[in-house]
């Protein structure tokens, strides 16, 4: 049988039985094969890194505070070099996802993707961002050293803050497990459970709204009204090559730079700070105390949730929504000045 015949049969195989080509065959806009247009992509392969990695790790993590406990089993890594490269891969591979999901969520912001009909879309990113901050910062509580064990700390004092909301998240809640172990069930089980559904919404709108077509793009005659379509699987072709590109980037750096383990956590006081993704919230707990970061993080999670409502207007074109670009450059340039700061500041023991 000759080979294209041979290909022609498995793809009517394949069509019959899962209709393929309303799967992969869909026609997309040739303009969602550009690169600001794969970030979302590029999460999905980096992700795909991470559970492997992650599963991997598991395998020879101690999920308890005690000695020798989570310490001891994570420093036990570094004695093998796979293993050892296997975690830095899983550390370097979560800081640079959640890099791609800031640059990701800032596209789709300067293109206006969060309009109608795309609102619901950006709430499950939204959401699908909570979790990957709260995948990272309970994978720093993780390895039980002193930046993990204050970041528990921390934990529990905005947790009482937030009273009866809060209280899930302290020891009282099951006093006779170790909170450090609940931390590992929240990494492994209930934010992957969480994100599963979310992330499953967030790309079944993608399939039913369309990608978005920037006015701007049209307006510049960037793209004509008429834009050609492409099959869908060269985009999923883009987006694995792009994501093996970060992904390469990840192996490169965790060759060379190991993932952070600082001593054995000592709980009680307070001398690191917190990892770059936190470290925005450092100079704000310096000056209002623990509850600044319970405050500033609510209010942030609430500007980005009522983006959709703020902004109703068709207009999608960045140069004719001045104020909501002006918003975000204004919203990043505080964020990148409370960085510095917070990278600049000696580390402080806080009273809350
Ligand atoms: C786990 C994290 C995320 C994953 C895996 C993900 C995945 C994707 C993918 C694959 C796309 C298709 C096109 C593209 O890549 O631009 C997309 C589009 C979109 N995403 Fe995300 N996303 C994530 C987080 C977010 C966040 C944080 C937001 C904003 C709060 C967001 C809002 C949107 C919107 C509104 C679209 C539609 C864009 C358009 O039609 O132009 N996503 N996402």
């Amino acid at each position: 049988m000759d080979k294209a015949r041979k290909i022609r049969q498995r793809d009517d195989f394949m069509e019959t039985r899962l209709a393929w080509s309303k799967i992969f065959n869909h026609p997309i806009p040739k303009h969602a094969n550009e690169v600001t247009y794969t970030f979302g992509g590029m999460i999905i392969v980096l992700g795909s890194l991470q559970l492997i990695t992650g599963v991997i790790l598991q395998q020879f993590y101690i999920p308890h505070s005690e000695f020798p406990g989570a310490y001891e089993s994570v420093s036990k890594l570094s004695e093998n070099s796979i293993l050892l490269f296997v975690r830095n891969l899983h550390y370097w591979g979560a800081q640079i996802l959640l890099v791609i999901a800031l640059l990701h969520m800032a596209r789709v912001f300067i293109a206006g993707a969060y309009k109608k009909p795309r609102e619901i879309q950006w709430l499950a990113g939204l959401g699908l961002l909570i979790l990957l901050f709260s995948f990272s910062y309970t994978g720093t509580v993780l390895k039980w050293d002193q930046e993990g064990v204050e970041g528990l700390a921390h934990q529990i004092g905005i947790a009482q803050i937030a009273g009866p909301l809060g209280f899930f998240l302290t020891q009282d809640f099951a006093p006779s497990v170790s909170l450090l172990t609940r931390m590992y069930g929240f990494h492994v089980t209930l934010l992957p459970i969480i994100l599963v559904p979310l992330l499953g919404l967030h790309l079944i709108l993608i399939r039913l709204n369309g990608i978005s077509s920037p006015k701007i793009l049209r307006d510049r005659n960037l793209v004509s009204s008429n834009e050609e379509n492409v099959r869908f699987v060269t985009h999923i072709k883009r987006m694995l090559a792009y994501g093996s590109v970060v992904a390469l980037i990840a192996i490169i750096i965790s060759i060379f730079l190991p993932a952070p383990l600082y001593m054995r956590g000592i709980e009680g006081i307070e001398v690191s700070k917190p990892p770059w993704y936190l470290l925005w919230l450092y100079p704000l707990e310096n000056i209002f105390g623990i509850k600044a970061i319970a405050v500033t993080s609510g209010i942030i999670i609430l500007l980005l949730a009522a983006v959709p409502l703020a902004d109703r207007i068709e207009i999608t074109d960045p140069i004719k929504r001045k104020r909501m670009i002006v918003a975000m450059f204004s919203l990043i340039l505080i964020f990148v000045f409370l960085l510095i700061s917070g990278s600049l500041s000696p580390a402080i023991q806080h009273h809350s």
